[in-house]
């Protein structure tokens, strides 16, 4: 078919041409927009998944819904180093101040959204971010450095100028597991205090599956804080629909037997299902495609994720890291436990516990379980079976 008319997109938090089998999720955000107009606050949200599920795709789609009902939101990736979490803080002030601009803009309500952007400018001084030179407005406070105290003042009087309007202020964080933890625990307490007053301020939170466990051990009352969704592969008919709907909108067609050939090779995993359906795509001869085509587009589509989706994780491990996820692999358990994999490293759990986090650092493993570990990426495992001996 035309290659130029391909509406598949295996990337990072490309918005799919089908977003499939997240209904119940958009229905709870649908819901928490819709009560928070009433005044009537729910908890956050917190979505947790393996690479390449979807996570970055539906916290987009959730704020882009929030920003349509007339909600101030930033949207936030958290990463895990040092120069990292100064990014980071500094992108939460500059993404405030654009996003305050933008909100008095759309609504015309200068003389409101005003004051906010003096507090947001002293917050930036306050955590040693901005410019020295920025002259503070009597009434700007949140300039104290220290950050509990100065994100509350600040979400305070975002939530104040924003209640009466029915609207709410909704913090979106990616790869949430990420964010230090000074900033997490501080945010973490604002948003409780913000639900004991009622005060329109949500965080929504995605990352990986060890995300509710990082935030419980941030604060005890995380665990009933927010409304945990874990977002898996999809089930059959919604990972056939993501990949039927845009072949017909597009003007192709696919046999159900082909159809069931690509889900059942993908596993559910959108991202697998972005890559297969852009492979079929592009591989088919003639209108529906068939299981010929369907053969040659997992062959394709393998290949591809063999030489991108896998290596841009492999890639970026040390040697003693890959002998690490090696050991986890040869396991061929799902979840293997840790003196398993360290007993094929001939060492002892204790010995490897050091590169046992910094795989998990770079959010290539997981304990699902205390003392057990697991890949973060589907199908890293078989990729790493397929790689020649060292
Ligand atoms: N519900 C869905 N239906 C179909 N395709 C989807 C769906 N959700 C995401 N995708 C597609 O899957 C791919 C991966 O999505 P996304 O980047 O959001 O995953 P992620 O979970 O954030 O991955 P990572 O953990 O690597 O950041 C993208 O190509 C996206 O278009
Ligand atoms: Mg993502």
């Amino acid at each position: 078919m035309d290659r130029e008319l391909n509406p598949f997109k295996p990337g990072s938090g490309l918005r799919p041409p089908a977003l499939e089998g997240r209904a119940q999720q958009i229905d709870a955000f649908d819901l928490l927009v819709a009560r928070s107009k009433r005044r009537n606050y729910d908890r956050g949200m917190v979505l947790s998944g393996l690479r390449g599920v979807g996570k970055t795709t539906l916290l987009n789609t959730l704020a882009d819904h929030a920003d349509r009902h007339g909600w101030l939101t930033i949207t936030l990736e958290a990463r895990p180093t040092d120069a990292g979490t100064a990014a980071v803080r500094a992108k939460l002030s500059q993404e405030l101040l654009v996003a305050l601009r933008r909100y008095s803009r759309t609504h015309r309500i200068h003389q409101i959204v005003d004051p906010l952007i003096d507090i947001v400018r002293s917050f930036s001084l306050g955590i040693g971010l901005g410019p020295a030179t920025v002259t503070l407005s009597s009434a700007a406070t949140a300039g104290s450095g220290d950050i509990d105290l100065d994100i509350e003042e600040l979400v305070e009087a975002i939530a104040d100028a924003l209640k009466p309007r029915g609207s709410a202020f909704g913090l979106f964080i990616d790869e949430m597991q990420d964010l230090d933890s000074t900033l997490l625990s501080a945010l973490l307490a604002v948003a409780h205090r913000a639900a004991q007053r009622e005060w329109p301020f949500f965080i929504i939170g995605a990352g990986l599956p060890n995300l509710p466990a990082v935030l419980a051990d941030a604060r005890s009352y995380a665990e009933r804080q927010f409304l945990y969704s874990t977002i898996g592969p999809l089930p059959h008919a919604a990972a056939a629909a993501a990949l039927r709907d845009p072949i017909v909108a597009t003007g192709g067609d696919i046999t159900p037997d082909a159809l069931d050939m690509l889900v059942e090779a993908s596993g559910g995993y959108p991202y697998f299902l972005q890559e297969f359906g852009k492979a079929i795509w592009n591989a088919a001869a003639n209108n529906p495609f068939d299981t010929d085509d369907a053969e040659l587009a997992v062959d394709v589509g393998r290949r591809h994720l063999d030489d991108g989706f896998f290596p841009s994780r492999w890639t970026r491990t040390t040697d003693r890291e890959r002998r690490y996820l090696t050991a986890i692999a040869q396991t061929g358990e799902e979840h293997p436990r840790s003196g398993q994999v360290a007993e094929r490293m001939g060492s002892s759990t204790t010995a490897i516990s050091d590169v046992r986090d910094s795989a998990m650092r770079k959010g290539l493993v997981w304990s699902p379980e205390h003392g057990r570990i697991a890949f973060s990426v589907p199908g890293m495992a078989d990729f790493i079976r397929r790689q020649p001996r060292p």
